[in-house]
């Protein structure tokens, strides 16, 4: 079996917090409104979450953390957040969620970039200087627009289950699900003992699939099942990168038929949620 099914009761979420996720279902709960699990999922052939039929993108972490810091440093013209032993006061919560442990930290690559509006990205020099292999990937995924990209990582903490799309944004990704396409480096983990979850009942039954080593590139639902993650790293030791934007259905659609042949053994579809 290409994925692991995790029941709460057995293995409870970091922290033992499943109540406060399971509060949700309380209609006067503040998000009960933005968690949609009793929506129709209209993803791409039931297809929740899967690997990419990408080339494998490599990426320098050591270089990345360099890199980061420069721009924290001010060497060069760029956005980026301190990691948290610098600033545990900013904890930047998760854009949708009354929380305060969803944060993560990011080093921006878009000069312009907006998570809330439908921009043109346009990169950093920074980023064209010492990434170019990363520019060249993504302006070749099947977006018709990238309004926001960034490499984001969470401390050692976890994160319960989630949309990343705030929830004035998901409707718009109903015909682009799985939606969320995310590129992920590790040098620390398992691919066959991920953290990565999908879940379609507040975290009480989770689905920990895998991302065999060919790809890094993987796509998710953004609007009826959440993701979470039990644990969180150092970018040096692994990090995301996380294209926000407008995906070109048909070639979407390609490149995902191609993959879900490719990977079919490790394609989370609605069926595995049943
Ligand atoms: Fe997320």
């Amino acid at each position: 079996m290409n994925y692991k099914i995790v029941d709460n009761d057995q293995t409870p979420l970091p922290g033992n917090v499943i109540d406060k996720y399971l509060d949700r279902r309380d209609p006067s709960h503040p998000e009960h409104n933005k968690v949609n699990y009793n929506a129709n999922y209209k993803g791409y052939k039931g297809v929740v979450w899967t690997p990419l039929d990408l080339p494998y993108l490599d990426l320098n972490l050591d270089h990345l953390w360099t890199v980061w810091q420069n721009v924290l440093g001010n060497k060069y013209d760029g956005l980026a957040q301190p990691w948290f032993d610098k600033r545990p006061d900013d904890m930047n919560s998760s854009r949708h969620s009354t929380y305060n442990d969803h944060d993560y930290r990011a080093l921006i690559l878009f000069k312009n970039g907006d998570y809330y509006a439908d921009v043109k990205g346009e990169w950093f020099d920074f980023v064209k200087d010492e990434f170019p292999e990363v520019v060249d990937f993504v302006e070749a995924l099947p977006f018709d627009n990238v309004r926001w990209i960034a490499f984001v990582g969470r401390d050692e903490h976890g994160v319960g289950p989630h949309y990343d799309e705030w929830d004035g944004a998901r409707k718009v990704l109903v015909d682009q699900d799985p939606s969320q396409l995310r590129v992920r480096w590790s040098r620390v983990t398992d691919w066959k003992d991920e953290h990565f979850y999908l879940t379609k009942n507040h975290g009480q039954t989770r689905i920990y699939p895998q991302l065999p080593p060919a790809t890094n590139s993987m796509a998710y639902d953004g609007t009826v099942h959440e993701h979470g993650a039990d644990k969180g790293f150092h970018p040096k030791d692994r990090i995301q990168l996380m294209p926000m934007g407008t995906l070109n259905i048909p070639k979407w659609h390609e490149l995902l038929d191609r993959s879900i042949e490719k990977y079919k053994d490790f394609v989370i579809t609605v069926d595995h949620f049943k």
